[in-house]
């Protein structure tokens, strides 16, 4: 770890306040590996330092503007995709299937609850992992953890496990291609809100929320005419031809996120070009160390995961951090307490954020906090639990006054079984039949078009206490 260091005085910005993209380096810093190889390091970085962004500023600032609207209640954030990206499951029919139940769930909410969703995934870059343990042990065999793809090997052997940092170079082109398809996607007539009908079809056909989504499809189908018929549509309206959809992972491995670190020639200060936006994970939040560090000085939107451990004091230390000119739109807090937390935990941070009038946007990750291992040894997480904390998360902020703004979800266009539950219930013993996660365990299809259902029910609920969308144009 201390290898990347460098020394205060050797660094110009290491000074109290002065920030560069390397000031983190002068940092204690938790979680990324120590490379056994530097002189590759250095040889990874000088390369990755040249190639060319793979997020823009500018969509990085249009990403703001849309989550100043969320802070707003004017619209709302889905922000979701896998827990880990990998090398070995890097296929079109992976990202075109999350792409599709992805937009499926965002058209149930835009619909169901009258408002805009900014759609941001957990792809195109989310391969670093934090972990519990340094270690893991099978029979009596110790080995390093596995760290994500970017950083060493899954496979159960010492070689693999070495932190490798040709990886980098990998996790580079593997998300230049991933975001190459989901721009096309995005924009090339794919997701047109005409083809609504097309993008679950295959997923849901015998499952309960079929019929569901049909009649969210069938009564935008309607509108379309509608609107047809008055003159607008996909070719003169380009609202219903595309969507905007951004990026996002866990800014995790700074050698990575610095060396792809930007001035922007535009208007000037520093992007982290390798996502739209990034988050800080709840194990890297210390507020003296090089993960807050490095995130209080780009320029782009950015996530804070609020976990157990974080004081109302802690919080507010943090924000002064992140967000001293009190952005609306930069900083997101992405509350992962558990079901039987969350009802202790949120209702005192939301209070003294509120006391002190800082814009955040508060969004729920119900994932992180209810992870079980099953019988079979299997990590799992409930349905039934995803679901009680996304419906507290909702009536805490009702009590509160506030705007539940946003979730966070660990998901995916697979069906796999590693989330128990659902309304085509996966039993215990069903996890080992498709679970593929190399971390955590992630919803399938099917659940999470019926956890979008749940929240539309939750904004519907809420639908009278909102500004009208109507004079802003839908994101
Ligand atoms: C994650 O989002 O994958 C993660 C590790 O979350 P957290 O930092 O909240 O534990
Ligand atoms: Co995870």
């Amino acid at each position: 770890m201390n290898e990347m260091r460098i020394g205060a005085d050797e660094l110009a910005g290491g000074k109290a306040g002065v920030w560069r993209p390397e000031t983190w380096r002068t940092k204690p810093i938790v979680q990324v590996p120590d490379y056994p190889d530097k002189q590759l390091l250095a040889a990874v970085e000088e390369d990755l330092r040249t190639w060319p962004p793979l997020a823009i500023a500018d969509e990085a600032r249009k990403l703001e503007t849309a989550l100043a609207r969320v802070s707003e209640r004017r619209a709302f954030l889905l922000q979701g995709g896998d827990c880990a990206e990998s090398f070995s499951e890097h296929s079109a029919n992976n990202i075109r299937d999350f792409f599709k139940v992805f937009l499926s769930m965002a058209v149930v909410l835009h619909y169901s609850a009258g408002l805009p969703v900014v759609k941001v995934g957990r792809i195109a870059g989310q391969f670093a992992k934090p972990r519990s343990s340094n270690v893991e042990k099978r029979g009596d065999v110790e080995l390093p953890a596995y760290r994500g793809d970017i950083i060493n090997g899954f496979d159960f052997t010492p070689e693999s496990r070495i932190p490798d940092p040709a990886r980098m170079r990998m996790v580079y082109r593997q998300s230049a291609a991933t975001l190459n398809l989901l721009r096309g996607f995005a924009t090339g007539g794919y997701a047109k809100l005409e083809r609504v009908n097309r993008w679950m079809l295959d997923f849901l056909a015998d499952s309960p929320v079929a019929e569901q989504y049909q009649e969210v499809a069938e009564r935008i189908s309607e509108a379309l005419e509608f609107m047809a018929s008055c003159g607008l549509t996909a070719e003169n309206t380009p609202q219903l031809n595309g969507v905007h959809f951004y990026t996002s992972h866990e800014a995790l491995l700074l050698p990575y996120e610095e060396a792809l670190t930007r001035e922007d020639s535009v208007e000037g200060g520093f992007y982290d070009t390798a996502a739209h936006m990034l988050w800080i994970g709840d194990r890297t939040r210390q507020p003296d160390h090089a993960h807050v560090e490095f995130m209080r000085g780009i320029g782009n939107p950015i996530g804070l995961k609020c976990g157990p451990s974080l004081t109302p004091d802690g919080l507010l230390e943090l924000i002064d951090i992140l967000n001293p000119e009190n952005r609306p739109g930069r900083l997101t807090l992405i509350a992962r307490f558990g079901s039987d937390k969350i009802g202790k935990h949120l209702a005192p941070l939301i209070r003294a954020v509120e006391r002190e009038g800082r814009a955040v946007i508060w969004s729920c990750d119900p994932m992180h906090g209810n992870t079980i291992t099953s019988g079979s040894g299997h990590k799992t997480r409930p349905f039934g639990r995803i679901l009680e904390e996304v419906r507290a998360f909702f009536d805490i902020h009702r009590q509160e006054g506030t705007y539940a703004g946003g979730v966070h979800l660990e998901m995916t266009g697979k069906n796999v079984t590693e989330c128990t539950g659902g309304a085509v219930a996966i039993q215990e013993a069903d996890l080992a039949s498709q679970y593929d996660t190399l971390c955590d365990p992630r919803l399938n299809a099917r659940q999470s078009l019926e956890l979008a259902f749940l929240i539309a029910a939750e904004l519907r609920k809420d639908r009278a206490n909102r500004p009208s969308v109507l004079p802003v144009a839908a994101e």
